[in-house]
C-alpha cells in the first residue's frame, strides 16, 4: 500500500494535457492485433490496464512494441489467426481487457484462462458469459461467474441477435468483437446508448458494421464476419475520464483557472461537462476539432460557485466513470445533489456508491446512500473538514483520484490509503497535480 495525505491546495493555474483515452487505447491494440500489417498508434495511454491488453495480445501472437512515449507499433495476425496463449492471461485490475478479450477468444479455436487482482476477481462476468455461450463458446468460471475462468472458443461461432440487458459498452463490444470471426451477421440491440468507440474503430479498420437508430433511440448494430481488418494509423485523444478529476479540482479550489488540453468529447462520454455546467460550473470549450475520428476540445475551467441539482439518470451512461468526481463536486456545492439510476456503479472496480459514501462521510461531507444513488448536501463552497485516518479505496483508481480532489478542497487534508491503483489509468496523475500545486 502507498498511502498519501492530500493537503489543501493553492489555486490551480496553468495548462495540462491529459493522457490518452483508456477505452480507445485498449481497442487500438486489440484491433491492430487482428489486422494484417502494421498499425501505428500515438497518444496511447501507458497505464497498467492497457499494458495488460498489450501483454495478452502478444501472448496470442501479435507483435506489440513501444517505439517511444505513447507511440506504439502493432503487427497483427489477422482475424481468425489468434494463437493459443501458453499461460493464463493476467488482466490485472482491468474489466475492459477481460470482457473485450473474452469476446475475441470466444470465436477463435483456442482456450484461454483469465486471471486478475482481488478487485477484478469480484466483478460479474456472467454478463459476457451469457451471450458468448450462445455463440458457442464454453466457460468454466469461478462461483458467481467470476475470475479466474477458462474459456474455450467456438469454431465456427454462431451469429446471434443480442439485446443488451444492461447498458454496458463492454458487453456490447465483447459480442461485436466475437462477431468479427463469426460467419454471417452478428447483431447487438442497444436500448440505451453507451460509448461507441468500438463501432467507430471497427469501421475505421474496414469492418462491415452498420448502425440503425430506431424511432425510440434504440441502436441496432450489425457486424459481418468473417471480417478482414486493414491496419490503421491512430492518434488517441485525451481521456475525458482522466480530465474529470482536474475539471472538478479547478471548479472547487478557489482562485483556480486551468486549461485542460486535448479532452475527448465524444457525446457518449461527455455527460460530466454538461452536468457540471448545469450546476453553474464555468467550463468553456475551445478549439473544438477531431482527433482519431473522435471530437476533442480544450477546456478552460474556472473556480465556480456550484449549485446542487437532481442529475437526470438518462445522462448516466455518458458519464458512468465520472460519478466519483461528480460526488466530490456535489459535496462542495450549495444545496442538495440527488443522483439515481446508478446501480451499475456497484459493480465497477469497487462498489462506488458504498465506497464514495463512506469516503466522503469520513471527510466530513453529508451523504446518504440509496439503492441506486447518493444524495449529497453540499457545504456551499466551504472546504470539507478532511479526514483523521485514511480512507479506504478498495483497489479503485477513481476513488483514489476523486478523494485526492476532496483533499485539495479541505481544511485538514484527505488521506488516501493507497495511491498505487491510480497507475491503472493515469500514471502521471500525482506528478501533474504536484506540478500545478507547486
Ligand atoms: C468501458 C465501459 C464501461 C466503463 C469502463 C470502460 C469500455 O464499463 O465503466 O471504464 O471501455 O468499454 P461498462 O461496459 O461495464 O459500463
Amino acid at each position: 500500500m502507498r498511502p498519501r495525505r492530500f493537503l489543501p491546495s493553492a489555486p490551480l493555474k496553468g495548462r495540462i494535457r491529459v493522457p490518452g483515452d483508456k477505452s480507445i487505447s485498449h481497442r487500438s491494440i486489440m484491433l491492430g492485433a487482428l489486422a494484417v500489417g502494421e498499425t501505428r498508434v500515438t497518444g496511447l495511454l501507458e497505464g497498467e490496464d492497457v499494458l495488460s491488453t498489450a501483454a495478452a495480445m502478444r501472448a496470442m501472437g501479435a507483435q506489440v512494441e513501444r517505439l517511444g512515449e505513447g507511440s506504439w507499433s502493432v503487427h497483427g495476425v489477422g482475424v481468425g489467426a489468434l494463437l493459443q496463449p501458453q499461460a493464463a492471461l493476467d488482466m490485472g485490475n482491468s474489466g475492459t481487457s477481460t470482457r473485450l478479450l473474452m469476446g475475441l477468444v470466444a470465436s477463435h479455436p483456442i482456450t484461454a484462462s483469465f486471471i486478475g487482482d482481488a478487485s477484478l476477481s469480484k466483478r460479474p462476468m456472467g454478463r459476457v458469459i451469457e451471450p458468448l455461450s450462445r455463440m458457442g463458446a464454453q466457460f468454466t468460471a469461478s462461483p458467481g461467474d467470476r475470475l479466474p475462468l477458462m474459456l474455450r472458443g467456438a469454431q465456427p461461432a454462431v451469429p446471434i441477435e443480442y439485446r443488451l440487458p444492461v447498458a454496458s459498452a463492454q458487453v456490447k463490444s465483447a459480442v461485436l468483437l466475437a462477431g468479427l470471426n463469426t460467419p454471417g451477421l452478428t447483431t447487438v440491440i442497444e436500448p440505451i446508448p453507451t460509448r461507441d468507440h468500438s463501432e467507430r474503430m471497427l469501421r475505421g479498420f474496414g469492418a462491415e458494421l452498420d448502425v440503425e437508430i430506431e424511432a425510440d433511440g434504440t441502436r441496432v448494430i450489425r457486424i459481418r464476419g468473417e471480417a478482414e481488418l486493414k491496419p490503421q494509423v491512430i492518434d488517441v485523444p485525451g481521456d475525458p475520464s482522466s480530465a474529470a478529476f482536474f475539471i472538478v479540482a479547478a471548479l472547487v479550489v478557489p482562485g483556480s483557472e486551468l486549461l485542460i488540453e486535448n479532452v475527448g468529447l465524444n457525446p457518449t462520454r461527455a455527460g460530466l461537462v454538461e452536468v457540471l455546467q448545469q450546476m453553474g460550473g464555468d467550463i468553456t470549450l475551445l478549439n473544438a476539432r477531431e482527433v482519431g475520428g473522435e471530437p476533442v476540445a480544450d477546456l478552460l475551467v474556472k473556480h465556480s460557485a456550484l449549485r446542487g441539482i437532481a442529475v437526470d439518470p438518462a445522462i448516466a451512461p455518458s458519464m458512468i466513470d465520472e460519478f466519483p468526481a461528480l460526488f466530490v463536486a456535489a459535496a462542495l456545492a450549495e444545496g442538495t445533489t440527488v443522483t439515481t439510476g446508478l446501480d451499475e456503479l456497484r459493480v465497477k472496480e469497487s462498489d462506488r456508491l458504498a465506497v464514495m459514501a463512506a469516503a466522503l462521510s469520513a471527510a466530513g461531507a453529508r451523504v446518504s446512500e440509496q439503492e441506486d444513488g447518493l444524495t449529497i448536501e453540499g457545504t456551499g463552497g466551504e472546504p470539507l473538514p478532511g479526514t483523521s485516518g485514511a480512507i479506504a479505496t478498495h483497489l479503485d483508481h477513481r476513488i483514489a483520484m476523486a478523494m485526492t480532489v476532496g483533499g485539495l478542497a479541505s481544511k485538514a487534508g484527505v488521506e488516501v490509503d493507497d495511491t498505487r491503483p491510480i497507475a491503472t489509468s493515469f500514471p502521471v496523475f500525482e506528478a501533474m497535480l504536484d506540478g500545478l500545486a507547486g
